[in-house]
């Protein structure tokens, strides 16, 4: 169901891969919600992708970016700014990578050159779109950048490696970019932490499938799917969450907050 919550409103997507990915769906429902975007991917992303695919669904231009590049987020920002009409309004960073786990390198192994970039990838370039942003004043009064983190950044979970540090290290930006671009524009910066979601990125970490269900037998709700995330995307983007800023909000079917559900107690009690 659409509500027009974006409507007049324009933006820029990250990340999205193919159908599954969570960007994927935010473009979709943003579209619905009546706002106008540009998509953008690291170049070798165009190639593997179905970026374009999107594009044409949504009626909206791709601009390749590699988001470690200050140069390619300056180009990126320009060029959305003359296709777009003008600033934007709200920022979606749906961006994550560690070579390391990609490798399947133990935690106790780890290749050093492989850590910083997965830093890089997955945190330091939200402060990096944030730094750009705010160096040409991309972003109108009042928007909204979200970036999407995981709760491995609070509690352990083996096979997430280093990604762990790096959400560590992407909510911690959300809340110190928060505070100036809120003090200095008015512009809101939050991270949603999403459930376990069956994505490119996601599948690609040891033993998905268990704590997948883990996951979802020790929430509540189940786990929250890519398409609920993308509504919670959507409500933050829009004016109904105008006071909402240097939050790491939960979006996970109440994983977090959950000691032990009956789904669980059932399990073990078989
Ligand atoms: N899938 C999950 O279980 C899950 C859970 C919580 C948070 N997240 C986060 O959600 C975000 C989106 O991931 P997803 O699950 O939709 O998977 P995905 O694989 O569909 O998306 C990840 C995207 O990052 C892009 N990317 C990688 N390196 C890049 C670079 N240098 N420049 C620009 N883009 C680059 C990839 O091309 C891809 O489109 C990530 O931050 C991920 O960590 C995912």
């Amino acid at each position: 169901m659409a509500y027009n919550l974006l409507k007049g409103k324009k933006g820029i997507i990250t990340g999205a891969l193919d159908e599954n990915s969570i960007a994927w769906k935010v473009a979709e429902r943003a579209k619905e919600e009546g706002a106008e975007f540009t998509l953008t991917n690291a170049p070798i992303a165009m190639r593997m992708g179905k970026i374009n695919e999107l594009a044409e669904k949504t009626n909206s231009e791709v601009i390749p970016a590699d988001a470690t590049s200050l140069e390619d987020i300056e180009n990126l920002y320009k060029k959305s700014e003359e296709i777009l009409g003008g600033k934007v309004d709200f920022i979606l960073h749906s961006i994550g990578m560690s070579p390391n786990v990609r490798k399947g390198r133990d935690y106790g192994d780890l290749n050093y050159d492989w850590m910083v970039k997965s830093l890089d990838v997955s945190a330091i370039s939200f402060h990096k779109m944030l730094q750009v942003a705010e160096k040409m004043d991309f972003i109108n009064e009042g928007g909204s950048v979200l970036g999407l983190s995981y709760i491995a950044a609070q509690r352990t979970f083996p096979d997430y490696s280093d990604m762990a540090q790096a959400k560590s290290l992407l909510e911690s930006i959300a809340r110190s970019y928060g505070e100036r671009y809120g003090r200095l524009k008015k512009v809101r910066v939050n991270t949603i932490s999403q459930s376990p979601t069956m994505t490119t990125a996601g599948t690609g970490v040891g033993g998905f499938d268990t704590f997948f269900d883990f996951a979802d037998k020790i929430s509540p709700l189940g786990n929250a799917d890519a398409t609920s995330c993308a509504d919670y995307c959507i409500l933050m983007f829009s004016e109904l969450s105008r006071m909402v800023t240097m939050q790491n909000l939960y979006h996970d079917g109440g994983f977090s907050t959950s000691g032990i559900t009956q789904k669980v107690i059932d399990h073990w009690e078989k």
